[in-house]
């Protein structure tokens, strides 16, 4: 059943979306050479926790951390350790999910960690892209899978493939909800797409080939082939007239 969320409801999406997404705001200096993935984990957790909010993944089906962090390959669901250290062209996916107020908010960004190559720029540039070409196609009347045919299609156009056993969900007062918002998928089907509805878009973009493989830690996903992975997430409000970014930060156009 997908939620068609209430006035007041949506009020404290926004404000739980606010914060996820000043989070993703705030750790951006810190995303440099050096730094490991356990200390950018530790400052999301506590200005989280400033806030009045609780990081939704940590012991979410007892994932052990606060964020997760996707370094390179990883597609998602990394853990952050003190073994993985940011070097010069790395790329890192930053997923961030707060809880405020009984509302969960969902938003990652995938960061360039120094001097990246052409190749890797060129992968995040278009994942941006994808996730952004999903989200256009987000108004009523239209259907849920009008958004993953946009994505694969601009996806596949530039040669890259696109994750199907990860996808986008419905969000609100529980982190997953209906419906699942996958990434692939024709135009016209799937539930349809109505005003109040809250839910991610979230395009996994593959280098190499879509296959996954999910590491004996049970939680990191990583590309089979071992190619680079990147990823760009927001939470949207279905609105009377087409959508609103419920996490636009302020380094992107709305
Ligand atoms: N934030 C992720 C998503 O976009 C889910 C992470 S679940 C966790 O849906 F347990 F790995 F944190
Ligand atoms: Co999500
Ligand atoms: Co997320």
């Amino acid at each position: 059943m997908i939620s068609i969320k209430s006035k007041r409801e949506i009020e404290l999406m926004r404000k739980t979306c606010e914060l996820a997404k000043s989070t993703l705001e705030y750790i951006e200096e810190f995303v440099k050479p050096g730094v490991s993935t356990e200390e950018l984990n530790t400052l999301c957790h506590e200005y989280i926790l400033k806030h009045g909010a609780y990081p939704s993944p940590l012991d979410y089906h007892g994932f052990p951390k606060s964020i997760c962090t996707s370094l390179n390959e990883v597609i998602c669901h990394g853990i952050p350790n003190q073994k993985d250290v940011l070097k010069d062209g790395d790329i890192l996916n930053i997923d961030v999910t707060t809880y405020l107020n009984k509302f969960h908010g969902d938003t990652n960004k995938t960061f360039l960690v120094g001097n990246v190559s052409e190749e890797a720029k060129k992968l995040v540039q278009v994942t941006y892209e994808c996730m952004r070409i999903g989200i256009d196609q987000v108004k009523p009347g239209g259907h849920i899978g009008d958004i993953g045919a946009a994505i694969s299609e601009y996806a596949h156009d530039h040669g890259y493939s696109v994750v199907e056993d990860y996808c986008g969900h419905g969000i609100g007062r529980e982190f997953h909800e209906d419906p699942q918002v996958v990434h692939v998928g024709k135009r016209g089907t799937g539930a349809q797409i109505k005003p109040g509805m809250t839910f991610t878009i979230e395009p996994m973009i593959n280098l190499g080939k879509k296959h996954c493989k999910v590491l004996k830690d049970g939680w990191t996903v990583i590309t089979k082939d071992k190619k680079l992975s990147a990823q760009f997430e927001h939470t949207l409000l279905v609105t009377d007239d087409g959508h609103e970014i419920l996490t636009l930060r302020s380094d992107e156009t709305p």
